[in-house]
Protein backbone atom coordinates (compact mmCIF):
# COMPACT_ATOMS: atom_id res chain seq x y z
CA UNK A 1 0.00 0.00 0.00
CA UNK A 2 1.48 3.74 -0.82
CA UNK A 3 1.73 5.79 2.42
CA UNK A 4 -0.83 8.26 0.10
CA UNK A 5 -3.47 5.11 0.52
CA UNK A 6 -2.14 4.39 4.23
CA UNK A 7 -3.50 8.17 5.00
CA UNK A 8 -6.38 8.16 3.38
CA UNK A 9 -8.09 4.88 2.52
CA UNK A 10 -10.90 3.55 4.89
CA UNK A 11 -11.84 0.16 6.33
CA UNK A 12 -15.11 -1.35 6.93
CA UNK A 13 -15.97 0.69 9.28
CA UNK A 14 -15.67 4.10 7.58
CA UNK A 15 -12.95 5.16 9.48
CA UNK A 16 -9.51 4.89 8.71
CA UNK A 17 -5.51 6.55 9.65
CA UNK A 18 -6.51 10.00 9.21
CA UNK A 19 -10.35 9.63 11.25
CA UNK A 20 -9.67 11.91 14.37
CA UNK A 21 -11.82 10.89 17.62
CA UNK A 22 -14.20 13.73 16.73
CA UNK A 23 -14.59 11.72 13.11
CA UNK A 24 -15.61 8.55 14.86
CA UNK A 25 -18.11 10.28 17.02
CA UNK A 26 -20.01 12.58 15.11
CA UNK A 27 -23.69 12.59 15.67
CA UNK A 28 -22.73 10.30 18.41
CA UNK A 29 -24.69 11.50 21.65
CA UNK A 30 -22.81 10.27 24.87
CA UNK A 31 -25.51 11.66 27.35
CA UNK A 32 -26.04 9.71 30.22
CA UNK A 33 -23.24 7.96 29.88
CA UNK A 34 -19.98 7.75 32.12
CA UNK A 35 -16.56 6.80 31.15
CA UNK A 36 -13.55 6.55 33.44
CA UNK A 37 -10.03 7.21 31.38
CA UNK A 38 -6.93 6.47 32.49
CA UNK A 39 -3.99 8.85 32.20
CA UNK A 40 -6.21 12.05 31.34
CA UNK A 41 -3.43 14.37 31.87
CA UNK A 42 -1.35 13.93 29.10
CA UNK A 43 -1.76 13.28 25.27
CA UNK A 44 -3.93 10.45 23.80
CA UNK A 45 -6.29 10.22 27.19
CA UNK A 46 -6.34 13.55 27.36
CA UNK A 47 -8.22 14.16 23.71
CA UNK A 48 -10.11 11.29 24.65
CA UNK A 49 -11.38 12.95 27.63
CA UNK A 50 -12.35 16.12 25.80
CA UNK A 51 -13.84 14.62 23.10
CA UNK A 52 -16.15 12.07 25.41
CA UNK A 53 -16.67 15.63 27.33
CA UNK A 54 -18.06 16.61 23.84
CA UNK A 55 -20.31 14.49 23.15
CA UNK A 56 -21.89 14.74 26.09
CA UNK A 57 -20.26 11.91 28.66
CA UNK A 58 -19.71 12.57 32.11
CA UNK A 59 -16.17 11.78 32.33
CA UNK A 60 -13.63 10.20 35.62
CA UNK A 61 -10.30 10.67 34.20
CA UNK A 62 -7.66 9.61 36.64
CA UNK A 63 -4.08 10.85 36.82
CA UNK A 64 -0.88 10.26 39.08
CA UNK A 65 -2.74 12.63 41.28
CA UNK A 66 -6.24 14.34 42.04
CA UNK A 67 -4.86 17.97 41.34
CA UNK A 68 -3.00 16.69 37.85
CA UNK A 69 -6.34 15.41 36.98
CA UNK A 70 -8.67 18.26 38.14
CA UNK A 71 -6.42 20.35 35.89
CA UNK A 72 -6.39 18.61 32.84
CA UNK A 73 -10.30 18.47 32.98
CA UNK A 74 -11.69 21.56 34.19
CA UNK A 75 -10.80 23.43 30.78
CA UNK A 76 -13.21 20.66 29.18
CA UNK A 77 -16.47 22.77 31.00
CA UNK A 78 -19.00 19.18 31.25
CA UNK A 79 -19.41 17.09 33.91
CA UNK A 80 -15.63 15.64 34.49
CA UNK A 81 -14.41 13.54 37.99
CA UNK A 82 -10.86 14.02 38.76
CA UNK A 83 -9.48 11.32 40.39
CA UNK A 84 -6.05 9.91 41.96
CA UNK A 85 -4.55 6.66 40.33
CA UNK A 86 -1.14 6.72 40.62
CA UNK A 87 -0.85 2.86 38.68
CA UNK A 88 2.42 1.50 41.02
CA UNK A 89 0.76 2.16 43.73
CA UNK A 90 -1.23 -0.39 44.80
CA UNK A 91 -3.19 1.50 47.43
CA UNK A 92 -3.84 4.56 45.52
CA UNK A 93 -5.12 1.74 42.94
CA UNK A 94 -7.20 0.18 45.58
CA UNK A 95 -8.19 3.68 46.80
CA UNK A 96 -9.33 5.01 43.48
CA UNK A 97 -11.72 2.00 43.25
CA UNK A 98 -12.99 2.28 46.40
CA UNK A 99 -13.67 5.98 45.42
CA UNK A 100 -16.07 4.97 42.91
CA UNK A 101 -17.49 1.90 44.67
CA UNK A 102 -18.53 4.28 47.14
CA UNK A 103 -19.66 7.40 45.35
CA UNK A 104 -21.79 4.58 43.07
CA UNK A 105 -20.13 5.36 40.07
CA UNK A 106 -21.99 3.16 37.17
CA UNK A 107 -19.30 3.23 34.33
CA UNK A 108 -20.29 2.31 30.62
CA UNK A 109 -16.59 2.00 29.99
CA UNK A 110 -13.20 2.30 31.51
CA UNK A 111 -10.41 3.01 28.95
CA UNK A 112 -6.76 1.82 30.11
CA UNK A 113 -4.88 4.02 28.24
CA UNK A 114 -2.23 5.20 30.52
CA UNK A 115 0.92 3.94 30.39
CA UNK A 116 5.01 4.73 30.23
CA UNK A 117 7.52 3.11 27.50
CA UNK A 118 10.80 2.19 26.96
CA UNK A 119 12.50 2.86 30.16
CA UNK A 120 16.50 2.96 29.41
CA UNK A 121 17.59 0.86 31.93
CA UNK A 122 15.30 -1.66 34.67
CA UNK A 123 13.16 -0.26 37.38
CA UNK A 124 10.82 -2.02 39.53
CA UNK A 125 8.35 -1.79 41.78
CA UNK A 126 7.30 -4.40 44.51
CA UNK A 127 9.79 -6.74 42.77
CA UNK A 128 8.26 -6.56 38.94
CA UNK A 129 9.66 -4.68 35.74
CA UNK A 130 7.85 -1.39 36.28
CA UNK A 131 6.44 -1.28 32.29
CA UNK A 132 5.01 -4.52 33.16
CA UNK A 133 4.09 -3.17 36.36
CA UNK A 134 2.21 -0.25 35.45
CA UNK A 135 0.73 -0.56 32.47
CA UNK A 136 -0.69 -4.27 32.65
CA UNK A 137 -0.56 -5.16 36.56
CA UNK A 138 -1.80 -1.39 37.91
CA UNK A 139 -4.94 -1.67 35.05
CA UNK A 140 -5.74 -5.43 35.90
CA UNK A 141 -6.36 -4.26 40.09
CA UNK A 142 -8.02 -1.11 38.47
CA UNK A 143 -10.19 -2.94 35.71
CA UNK A 144 -10.48 -6.59 38.60
CA UNK A 145 -11.51 -4.02 40.93
CA UNK A 146 -14.74 -1.83 38.88
CA UNK A 147 -15.76 -5.40 37.59
CA UNK A 148 -19.20 -4.84 39.49
CA UNK A 149 -19.50 -0.97 38.31
CA UNK A 150 -19.93 -1.81 34.79
CA UNK A 151 -23.15 -1.31 33.28
CA UNK A 152 -25.05 -4.30 31.89
CA UNK A 153 -23.22 -3.30 28.44
CA UNK A 154 -19.74 -1.67 29.55
CA UNK A 155 -16.95 -2.02 27.29
CA UNK A 156 -13.22 -2.38 28.89
CA UNK A 157 -10.81 -0.56 26.32
CA UNK A 158 -7.06 -1.65 26.54
CA UNK A 159 -4.25 0.50 25.02
CA UNK A 160 -2.12 -1.75 23.93
CA UNK A 161 0.45 -1.31 20.87
CA UNK A 162 2.14 -2.67 17.46
CA UNK A 163 4.64 -2.73 19.70
CA UNK A 164 3.75 -5.87 21.19
CA UNK A 165 5.17 -7.57 18.46
CA UNK A 166 8.45 -6.02 20.60
CA UNK A 167 7.43 -8.90 23.03
CA UNK A 168 10.01 -11.75 23.45
CA UNK A 169 9.76 -14.80 21.30
CA UNK A 170 8.19 -16.49 24.54
CA UNK A 171 5.77 -14.06 24.51
CA UNK A 172 5.49 -13.31 28.58
CA UNK A 173 8.96 -13.94 30.60
CA UNK A 174 7.42 -15.38 33.71
CA UNK A 175 10.66 -16.38 34.63
CA UNK A 176 11.63 -13.17 34.70
CA UNK A 177 8.97 -10.95 35.92
CA UNK A 178 11.39 -8.68 37.90
CA UNK A 179 13.07 -7.88 34.62
CA UNK A 180 16.12 -8.70 36.55
CA UNK A 181 17.78 -12.10 34.22
CA UNK A 182 17.01 -9.92 30.96
CA UNK A 183 16.34 -6.47 30.26
CA UNK A 184 15.72 -4.58 27.15
CA UNK A 185 13.98 -1.20 26.64
CA UNK A 186 11.60 -2.23 23.68
CA UNK A 187 11.35 -5.74 24.38
CA UNK A 188 9.99 -5.33 28.39
CA UNK A 189 7.45 -2.30 27.06
CA UNK A 190 6.61 -5.06 24.18
CA UNK A 191 5.35 -7.96 26.86
CA UNK A 192 3.71 -5.09 28.56
CA UNK A 193 1.23 -4.41 25.59
CA UNK A 194 1.07 -7.20 24.90
CA UNK A 195 -0.28 -8.21 28.43
CA UNK A 196 -2.31 -5.11 28.11
CA UNK A 197 -4.18 -7.40 24.85
CA UNK A 198 -3.76 -10.46 26.91
CA UNK A 199 -5.95 -9.59 29.19
CA UNK A 200 -8.27 -7.79 27.11
CA UNK A 201 -8.71 -11.18 25.52
CA UNK A 202 -9.21 -13.17 28.54
CA UNK A 203 -11.43 -10.33 30.05
CA UNK A 204 -13.67 -11.02 26.58
CA UNK A 205 -13.75 -14.79 27.12
CA UNK A 206 -14.85 -14.14 30.58
CA UNK A 207 -17.62 -11.86 29.27
CA UNK A 208 -18.93 -14.20 27.40
CA UNK A 209 -22.42 -14.98 27.82
CA UNK A 210 -23.19 -11.19 28.45
CA UNK A 211 -22.98 -7.74 26.82
CA UNK A 212 -20.39 -6.93 28.22
CA UNK A 213 -16.87 -6.34 25.62
CA UNK A 214 -13.11 -6.18 26.56
CA UNK A 215 -11.04 -5.17 23.20
CA UNK A 216 -7.30 -3.93 22.66
CA UNK A 217 -6.59 -1.35 20.67
CA UNK A 218 -3.06 -0.03 18.88
CA UNK A 219 -3.71 3.85 18.24
CA UNK A 220 -1.25 4.27 15.67
CA UNK A 221 2.79 6.15 16.00
CA UNK A 222 1.80 9.36 17.77
CA UNK A 223 4.16 12.06 19.07
CA UNK A 224 3.43 12.97 22.97
CA UNK A 225 4.74 12.56 26.29
CA UNK A 226 5.55 9.00 25.98
CA UNK A 227 8.44 9.14 24.14
CA UNK A 228 10.06 11.32 27.05
CA UNK A 229 12.38 7.75 28.06
CA UNK A 230 13.73 6.95 24.50
CA UNK A 231 16.80 8.48 22.85
CA UNK A 232 17.73 11.61 22.50
CA UNK A 233 18.10 11.18 18.60
CA UNK A 234 14.81 9.52 18.28
CA UNK A 235 13.08 12.41 20.06
CA UNK A 236 14.81 14.81 17.43
CA UNK A 237 13.37 13.18 14.51
CA UNK A 238 10.20 12.45 16.15
CA UNK A 239 9.96 16.20 16.60
CA UNK A 240 11.63 17.09 13.45
CA UNK A 241 9.80 15.36 11.03
CA UNK A 242 7.03 13.72 12.78
CA UNK A 243 4.81 15.49 11.25
CA UNK A 244 5.52 14.02 7.69
CA UNK A 245 4.94 9.82 9.29
CA UNK A 246 2.90 10.18 12.65
CA UNK A 247 -0.89 10.72 13.54
CA UNK A 248 -2.06 13.62 15.12
CA UNK A 249 -3.21 13.49 18.80
CA UNK A 250 -6.73 13.93 17.56
CA UNK A 251 -5.91 10.93 15.32
CA UNK A 252 -4.29 9.21 17.95
CA UNK A 253 -7.09 8.98 20.09
CA UNK A 254 -9.62 7.90 17.60
CA UNK A 255 -9.22 4.15 18.06
CA UNK A 256 -9.53 3.74 21.86
CA UNK A 257 -12.76 6.56 21.98
CA UNK A 258 -14.39 4.97 18.47
CA UNK A 259 -14.20 1.49 20.47
CA UNK A 260 -15.67 2.16 23.87
CA UNK A 261 -18.44 4.16 22.03
CA UNK A 262 -18.92 3.10 18.86
CA UNK A 263 -22.92 1.68 18.84
CA UNK A 264 -21.59 -0.81 15.65
CA UNK A 265 -19.70 -2.44 18.05
CA UNK A 266 -22.22 -3.65 20.96
CA UNK A 267 -21.26 -7.24 20.23
CA UNK A 268 -17.55 -7.34 18.94
CA UNK A 269 -15.74 -8.60 22.05
CA UNK A 270 -11.79 -10.16 22.23
CA UNK A 271 -10.81 -8.10 19.45
CA UNK A 272 -7.79 -5.66 18.26
CA UNK A 273 -8.55 -2.65 16.46
CA UNK A 274 -5.81 -0.62 14.86
CA UNK A 275 -6.90 2.71 12.63
CA UNK A 276 -10.62 2.25 14.36
CA UNK A 277 -10.62 -1.13 12.43
CA UNK A 278 -10.58 -5.18 13.30
CA UNK A 279 -6.59 -5.67 12.83
CA UNK A 280 -4.47 -8.73 13.33
CA UNK A 281 -2.11 -9.29 16.44
CA UNK A 282 1.14 -11.14 16.84
CA UNK A 283 -0.05 -14.81 16.83
CA UNK A 284 0.22 -14.72 20.40
CA UNK A 285 -1.84 -12.25 21.52
CA UNK A 286 -4.48 -14.78 20.64
CA UNK A 287 -3.23 -17.72 22.74
CA UNK A 288 -6.20 -18.04 24.78
CA UNK A 289 -3.94 -20.73 27.20
CA UNK A 290 -1.37 -17.95 27.56
CA UNK A 291 -4.15 -15.28 28.43
CA UNK A 292 -5.58 -17.02 30.93
CA UNK A 293 -2.14 -18.21 32.26
CA UNK A 294 -1.07 -14.30 32.45
CA UNK A 295 -4.28 -13.29 34.12
CA UNK A 296 -4.00 -16.36 36.83
CA UNK A 297 -0.38 -14.98 37.31
CA UNK A 298 -1.24 -11.22 37.91
CA UNK A 299 -3.94 -12.32 40.13
CA UNK A 300 -1.35 -14.24 42.65
CA UNK A 301 0.84 -11.34 42.24
CA UNK A 302 -1.84 -8.59 43.00
CA UNK A 303 -2.46 -11.07 46.04
CA UNK A 304 0.53 -10.92 47.59
CA UNK A 305 1.28 -7.22 47.30
CA UNK A 306 1.61 -5.14 49.97
CA UNK A 307 -1.88 -3.98 51.91
N1 LIG B 1 2.00 7.60 21.42
C1 LIG B 1 2.15 6.50 20.69
O1 LIG B 1 2.76 6.51 19.61
C2 LIG B 1 1.57 5.20 21.17
C3 LIG B 1 1.70 4.07 20.33
C4 LIG B 1 1.17 2.86 20.76
C5 LIG B 1 0.55 2.77 22.00
N2 LIG B 1 0.45 3.88 22.78
C6 LIG B 1 -0.21 3.74 24.09
O2 LIG B 1 -1.15 4.78 24.24
C7 LIG B 1 -1.29 5.11 25.62
C8 LIG B 1 -1.27 6.59 25.80
O3 LIG B 1 0.01 7.07 25.49
P1 LIG B 1 0.33 8.58 25.10
O4 LIG B 1 1.06 8.50 23.82
O5 LIG B 1 -0.86 9.43 25.23
O6 LIG B 1 1.41 8.92 26.23
P2 LIG B 1 1.54 10.12 27.28
O7 LIG B 1 1.23 11.43 26.64
O8 LIG B 1 2.87 9.95 27.91
O9 LIG B 1 0.41 9.78 28.32
C9 LIG B 1 0.54 8.70 29.18
C10 LIG B 1 -0.33 8.92 30.39
O10 LIG B 1 -0.10 7.83 31.28
C11 LIG B 1 0.14 8.38 32.57
N3 LIG B 1 0.95 7.51 33.41
C12 LIG B 1 2.21 7.07 33.19
N4 LIG B 1 2.64 6.36 34.24
C13 LIG B 1 1.62 6.34 35.15
C14 LIG B 1 1.46 5.79 36.44
N5 LIG B 1 2.43 5.10 37.05
N6 LIG B 1 0.27 5.97 37.07
C15 LIG B 1 -0.70 6.67 36.49
N7 LIG B 1 -0.61 7.25 35.29
C16 LIG B 1 0.55 7.08 34.61
C17 LIG B 1 0.87 9.68 32.29
O11 LIG B 1 0.88 10.50 33.45
P3 LIG B 1 2.11 11.56 33.67
O12 LIG B 1 1.92 12.60 32.63
O13 LIG B 1 1.89 12.04 35.06
O14 LIG B 1 3.37 10.77 33.51
C18 LIG B 1 0.00 10.20 31.16
O15 LIG B 1 -1.18 10.76 31.66
C19 LIG B 1 -0.18 4.34 26.35
O16 LIG B 1 -0.75 3.21 26.97
C20 LIG B 1 0.76 3.90 25.25
O17 LIG B 1 1.42 2.71 25.54
C21 LIG B 1 0.93 5.07 22.39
Amino acid sequence: MSLYAMFTSKGPSGFGYASTAEDVTEGLSLAGKTYLVTGCNSGLGHEACRVLVLRGARVIGTARTAEKAKAALTPFGGTTIPLACELSDPKSVRACVETVKRDGLKLDGIICNAGIMALPKLEQAFGYELQFFTNHVGHFMLVTGLLGQLTDTGRVVMLSSAAHTMAPKEGIQFDNLSGAKRYGDWKNYGQSKLANLLFAKELARRFAGTKKTANAVHPGVISTNLGRHMNAAMNVVFKAFGGLFLKTIPQGAATEVYVATNPSLADVSGKYFADSNVAKSRADGDDAALAKKLWDVTEKIVADLPK
